[in-house]
C-alpha cells in the first residue's frame, strides 16, 4: 500500500509550475484515434489516467512514442483493433471518449462502460441521445459495455440540445461529430476550458468546430482529419489545489503556468476569504498571512464555481473564521470526505447538498483516507494544514490526477513523504 506521511502545521512557500491539464489530456488524446497521421501532444501531465488511456490506444494498435516526459507522437493510420480491453477501461471515467472517436472514425465501437470517482450516479444518457441523433445504433448487451454502430452511409450531422450541462457528452459528441456529414449543431453544451482545449485540438488536425466555450457549438463534418501537433492548456483544479493549501496554510506561494481567466472563479471566492491573490500573463501569486474568513460555495458548471474544487476549498474553510455553506451542484453525493476532516477535528454538518462548515481553531493529524481524486487533494491539504501526523492512505486514487504532488508539495516547504509497502508485507 502506498501512503503519504505528513508532518503539518507549516505554511506554505516557494514557487511550483502546473502540470497540463487531466480532463483535455484523457480527451485529446483518445481523440488521436480520428486522425489519419501523426498527433505530436505536448504538455502531457504524467499522472496515471494517461498512462492508461495511452495504454489502451496501444492495444488498439495504435503507434505511440514517447518524445519527452510531456510529449508523445501518437499514430492512429492503421488501427485495426476496435474491441477496447475490459480491465483497462473500466477503472477510468474518460474511457467512454473512445466510444464517440472510434465511432467518428470507424463507424463501430464497443467500450466498456466507464468507472472514475463514486460521486453517486454517473450516468451516461446524454451520451446516448447524441450518438442516436448522429444515427448511430446504441446497445448496452450484457458484461457492462456500450457497442455503438454507424448506419450503413455513415453518420449525418443533427441538431441536439442537452437535457443537463455535462462535459463528458458534449466532448464526447464532438469527437463523434467531427467527421460526420453535414452539420452538427449542439446546445446546451458545457464550457469547461478543457472543451475549448479539445475543439482546438480537433481543428489543428483539419476539423471544423466553432463555438467550444459558449452554450452552441457548430461542427461541419470533414473527409479526414490529418497529423500535426498541439500542446494542452495548464490544469486549472490543480492550480486551485495549490491555491487552496495556501489558504489552508498560509504562506506565499508563486503558482506558475496558469491561465488566470480559467481561475477567476477560484481566485474570487479566496478573496473573499481573505487570501491575497496577485495575477500575473501566466502565474498567479496567492499570499496568506492573518486569518481565514468564512464565504458561502455553491459549484456550478463553468465558468460557475468547480465542483472538483469542492473538496478542496471546503478544507480551507475548516479553518476560517465563522460559519460556510457549501452546495454541491453538479454532484449527488460529494461530501464522504468530510468524514475523514471530522476525524481531524472539523466541524461540518451535511444535509443532503448542502456542507456547513463551522470554523475551529485547528485541525488535528490523523490516519484517513482517500476516497477519491479530489477528496484525496483534500486530505494531503488538511495534513499539511493541521497540527502534528497525517497519513493518507489509498493514494494512488490521488495519483490518477495529480503528477508529482509530494515533490511540489516539498519543494514549497511541507514536511511530507511517500511509502510503498509491497502487499505481501502488508499481509504479514
Ligand atoms: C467530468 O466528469 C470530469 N471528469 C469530472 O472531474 C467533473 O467533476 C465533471 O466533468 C463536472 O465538471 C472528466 O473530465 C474525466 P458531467 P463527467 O458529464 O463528464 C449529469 C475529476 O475530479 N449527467 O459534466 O462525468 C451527471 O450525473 C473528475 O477530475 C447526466 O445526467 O461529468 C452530473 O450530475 C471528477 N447524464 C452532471 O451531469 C449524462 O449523460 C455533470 O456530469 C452525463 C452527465
Amino acid at each position: 500500500m502506498t501512503k503519504y506521511h505528513i508532518q503539518g502545521g507549516k505554511p506554505l512557500s516557494g514557487t511550483i509550475t502546473i502540470s497540463g491539464a487531466k480532463n483535455a489530456a484523457v480527451a485529446i488524446i483518445p481523440a488521436a484515434l480520428l486522425v489519419d497521421g501523426v498527433c505530436r501532444i505536448e504538455n502531457i501531465p504524467q499522472i496515471s489516467d494517461v498512462t492508461l488511456i495511452l495504454q489502451i490506444l496501444q492495444e488498439l494498435g495504435a503507434d505511440v512514442r514517447t518524445i519527452n516526459r510531456t510529449t508523445v507522437d501518437i499514430d492512429c493510420s492503421h488501427i485495426r483493433n476496435r474491441q477496447v480491453p475490459y480491465e483497462l477501461a473500466r477503472r477510468i471515467r474518460a474511457s467512454y471518449y473512445l466510444v464517440g472517436a472510434l465511432l467518428g472514425r470507424f463507424g463501430w465501437a464497443e467500450v466498456p462502460l466507464p468507472g472514475g470517482c463514486d460521486l453517486g450516479g454517473r450516468p451516461i444518457d446524454q451520451h446516448i441521445k447524441g450518438f442516436e441523433a448522429l444515427g448511430a445504433k446504441v446497445t448496452l448487451p450484457k458484461g457492462g459495455y456500450i457497442r455503438v454502430e454507424a448506419p450503413e452511409d455513415g453518420l449525418h450531422g443533427a441538431h441536439i440540445y442537452f437535457d443537463v450541462v455535462t462535459v463528458g457528452a458534449t466532448m464526447n459528441i464532438m469527437l463523434a461529430a467531427v467527421l460526420a456529414k453535414g452539420q452538427t449543431i449542439m446546445e446546451n453544451c458545457a464550457k469547461e476550458p478543457h472543451i475549448v482545449d479539445l475543439a482546438n485540438f480537433l481543428n489543428a488536425m483539419g476539423a471544423d468546430v466553432k463555438g467550444a466555450g459558449t452554450d452552441v457549438i457548430k461542427i461541419r463534418g470533414v473527409e479526414s482529419l490529418h497529423g500535426g501537433s498541439y500542446s494542452i492548456i495548464p490544469d486549472q483544479i490543480e492550480a486551485g489545489t495549490f491555491m487552496a493549501a495556501v489558504a489552508a496554510c498560509g504562506g506565499s506561494v508563486l503558482v506558475k503556468n496558469v491561465i488566470p481567466r480559467h481561475l477567476e472563479c477560484i481566485t474570487a471566492k479566496l478573496r473573499e476569504m481573505s487570501v491575497e491573490v496577485t495575477e500575473f500573463d501566466d502565474a498567479v501569486l496567492v499570499r496568506r498571512e492573518g486569518k481565514l474568513t468564512k464565504t458561502n460555495i455553491k459549484t456550478l458548471p463553468y465558468p460557475g464555481f468547480p465542483t472538483d474544487m469542492q473538496p478542496q476549498m471546503t478544507t480551507a474553510l475548516c479553518l476560517a473564521e465563522g460559519t460556510s455553506i457549501i452546495t454541491e451542484g453538479i454532484w449527488g453525493s460529494r461530501y464522504r470526505y468530510t468524514e475523514e476532516l471530522t476525524r481531524m477535528g472539523a466541524n461540518i454538518h451535511v444535509d443532503g447538498a448542502i456542507a456547513v462548515v463551522e470554523g475551529v481553531r485547528e485541525l488535528n493529524g490523523a490516519p484517513v483516507r482517500a476516497h477519491d481524486l479530489r477528496a484525496g487533494a483534500a486530505m494531503v491539504i488538511a495534513g499539511l494544514a493541521a497540527k502534528g501526523v497525517t497519513e493518507v492512505e489509498q493514494v494512488q486514487n490521488i495519483e490518477r490526477g495529480y503528477e508529482t504532488l509530494v515533490e511540489k508539495f516539498v519543494a514549497l516547504g511541507a514536511d511530507m513523504y511517500r511509502s510503498e509497502i509491497p502487499e505481501s508485507a502488508e499481509n504479514k
